[in-house]
C-alpha cells in the first residue's frame, strides 16, 4: 500500500468528485427517512495542501487553488464548503458535515496509519465510525444496512493492475445483497478500454439503471497520464444528471486543456 491521498487532496479530479458528492449527499436528503453513507476507501478525511507532500506534486493548485478565489457558480457551493471547513476535506468530512442526526457514516480505510488519523479526525462527528479493514470487504459486512438505504462511495486508489476487475467482482456481490442501494465508483481515466471492459463486466453480472459522469482534462490519447476521472452511479438519485452536467462543464472551463470535454452517458438501462 504505497497511496497516499494528501499527494493528491484537492487536485481536478478531488474537486470533481466533492462537488458531484455534495449533489449526491443532498440528494439522498431529500427524501425524510435516514440512510447510511459507506465509504470504502476513506482515506485521512482532512488534509493540509500546505504541507511537504502536498506541495511535492502540487496538484491541488492546479485543481481547487486555482478556484477558490473565483469558483465558477456551479463550484460556488463546493467551494464554500471548503472554506468553511479548513483544511482540505476528504470524502468521510464532506459526507459527516452534511449529514442529518438521524443519518450515519462508515468509514473503512486499510492502512493503519491512515485509518487511526482518520479515527482522530472523525472523533467530533457522533454519527460516524471508522473501521481499519478492507473496503470491499466493508460492502458485504454494512450492507444492507437497517436503515434500508445507503449512499456507497468507492474510491480505491487504483494501485493493482486487477483494481477495475476487483471493483466490478465485489460490486456484483454488494449489488445482489442490496440492489436498491446508490453506489457510486470512481475511476481514473488513462485511456479507455479498462473503463469499457470494467461496465461490460457490470452488464454481464446483470446489474441495471447505470450512469457514467466523466471529465477529461485532455482527450484519453497518452496512457501514462491521467487524463480525466469518472463517477460510475448504480442507481442515481432522480435529477442528478442534470445537476451533474454544469458541475463538469465547470471542470472542462476551470481545468480542461486542449481537446477538453465533459459527458454523462447512460451505460445500462433501469
Ligand atoms: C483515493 S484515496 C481516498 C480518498 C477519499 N475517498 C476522499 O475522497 O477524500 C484511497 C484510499 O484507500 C486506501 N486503501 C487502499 N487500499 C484499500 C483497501 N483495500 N481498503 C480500504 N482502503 C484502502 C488508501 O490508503 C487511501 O487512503
Amino acid at each position: 500500500m504505497n497511496y497516499r491521498h494528501i499527494y493528491h487532496a484537492g487536485n481536478f479530479a478531488d474537486v470533481m468528485k466533492h462537488a458531484l458528492l455534495l449533489r449526491l449527499l443532498a440528494a439522498m436528503q431529500r427524501k425524510a427517512k435516514p440512510f447510511l453513507v459507506l465509504d470504502t476507501h476513506a482515506g485521512i478525511g482532512r488534509y493540509d495542501v500546505t504541507s511537504v507532500e502536498a506541495e511535492k506534486t502540487g496538484e491541488w493548485r492546479e485543481g481547487v487553488g486555482k478556484i477558490l478565489a473565483n469558483p465558477p457558480p456551479a463550484l460556488a457551493e463546493y467551494v464554500q464548503t471548503v472554506q468553511r471547513l479548513g483544511l482540505y476535506p476528504g470524502s468521510p468530512v464532506f459526507a459527516a458535515e452534511a449529514l442529518r442526526p438521524e443519518d450515519r457514516l462508515v468509514a473503512s480505510e486499510l492502512h493503519p496509519a491512515d485509518a487511526a488519523t482518520l479515527r482522530r479526525t472523525m472523533r467530533p462527528y457522533a454519527h460516524a465510525s471508522v473501521h481499519e479493514r478492507d473496503g470491499y470487504e466493508a460492502l458485504n459486512a454494512f450492507l444492507p444496512p437497517p436503515e434500508k438505504r445507503a449512499l456507497v462511495l468507492i474510491d480505491p486508489p487504483f494501485e493493482r493492475i486487477d483494481e477495475f476487475s476487483a471493483l466490478a467482482k465485489t460490486l456484483a456481490a454488494a449489488w445482489k445483497k442490496f440492489p436498491s442501494a446508490v453506489f457510486v465508483i470512481w475511476y481514473p481515466i488513462k485511456h479507455r478500454a479498462p473503463v469499457r471492459a470494467f461496465f461490460e463486466a457490470l452488464k454481464l453480472a446483470g446489474i441495471k439503471d447505470v450512469i457514467a459522469a466523466e471529465f477529461l482534462r485532455r482527450p484519453d490519447t497518452d496512457t501514462a497520464r491521467l487524463n480525466g476521472a469518472g463517477l460510475g452511479l448504480i442507481n442515481p438519485p432522480y435529477g442528478f444528471e442534470q445537476e451533474a452536467a454544469p458541475i463538469l462543464q465547470a471542470c472542462v472551463e476551470a481545468f480542461g486543456e486542449a481537446g477538453a470535454s465533459a459527458a454523462i452517458e447512460r451505460i445500462i438501462n433501469e
